[in-house]
């Protein structure tokens, strides 16, 4: 499939999905989210496919944002009537369940830190942004990062971005545990393959498991969490990949994962 704003690839088990929008640094417009939840679910249908990497184009940004140049045409009315990024925010984020590494290039700013702060983890160039400010536009986060900033570093940390607008730097963002690991800007994409790939090795159902037992921390109290955990746990060990993996440890040989 081809999509005017993204490139989109495949390299071996690894999905890279690249926003192509340099000229706008990346900016997210209707037909860009529109796209990228088109190419996030061909991952998701894909079994092939068994982790996926997001990245910007150019050497600037990930993504600077919501489309401002869209967004100024637009009343009040149209981003209620439309409840502006509501689908897209439901079906390509809670919808895909395997897993997604946001692989931060450069800027990530409003919209582009919201849409970074979805993944599953971020990592980051050492040229990298992180910021929400939309109060500079006269306006706040919407698609989620008053929220996933404030569960990722804390109240403080999360309010006085939203409310100054400033921007942090990588080493900022991951000393407040916002992304997973900085890394060389030259070296970024090659690492984020590594991991997805490293990813993509694993047992696939455990993967998918992982991802939504993690996440079950931040939707659940913990009593509700540890039961989720372990009924995961427990139907991991009814899969052929639970008798596969612990066999090859056994025997001291790598596991040919099943799937299933
Ligand atoms: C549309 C954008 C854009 C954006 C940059 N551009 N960000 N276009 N929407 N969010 C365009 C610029 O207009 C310009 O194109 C080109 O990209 C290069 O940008 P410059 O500003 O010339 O680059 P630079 O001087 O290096 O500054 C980089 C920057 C700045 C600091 C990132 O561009 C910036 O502040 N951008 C806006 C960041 C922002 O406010 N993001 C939050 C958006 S609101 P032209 O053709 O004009 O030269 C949001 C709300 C989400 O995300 C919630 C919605 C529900």
């Amino acid at each position: 499939m081809s999509y005017a704003n993204l490139i989109v690839e495949q390299r071996d088990a690894v999905t890279l999905v690249t926003l192509n929008r340099p000229q706008a640094l990346n900016a997210l417009n209707s037909e860009v989210l529109r796209e990228l939840g088109e190419a996030f679910a061909t991952y998701e249908a894909d079994s092939s496919q068994r982790c996926l990497v997001l990245t910007g184009s150019g050497d600037k940004a990930f993504a600077a944002g919501a489309d401002i140049k869209e967004m100024v045409e637009k009343e009040a009315a149209d981003f209620y009537l439309e409840d502006f990024f509501s689908g897209w925010q439901t079906d390509v984020v809670k919808g895909t369940r395997k897993p997604w590494i946001a692989a931060v290039n450069g800027f990530a700013l409003g919209g582009g830190c919201e849409l970074a702060m979805m993944a599953d983890f971020i990592l980051a160039s050492d040229k990298a942004r992180f910021g929400q400010p939309e109060i500079n536009l006269g306006v706040a986060p919407g698609m989620g990062g008053s929220q996933r900033l404030t569960r990722a570093v804390g109240k403080s940390k999360a309010m006085e971005l939203c409310l100054t607008g400033r921007m942090m730097d990588a080493s900022e963002a991951e000393r407040a545990g916002l992304v997973a690991r900085v890394v060389p800007h030259d070296e970024l994409l090659d690492d984020a393959m590594k991991t997805a790939a490293t990813i993509a090795s694993k047992a696939p159902m455990a993967a998918i498991a992982n991802k939504e037992m993690v996440n079950a921390a931040f939707e659940t109290m913990l009593e509700q969490g540890l039961t989720h955990e372990r009924r995961l746990f427990q139907i991991l060990c009814a899969s052929e990949d639970k008798g596969e993996g612990m066999s090859a440890f056994v025997e001291k040989r790598e596991a040919n994962w099943k799937g299933r």
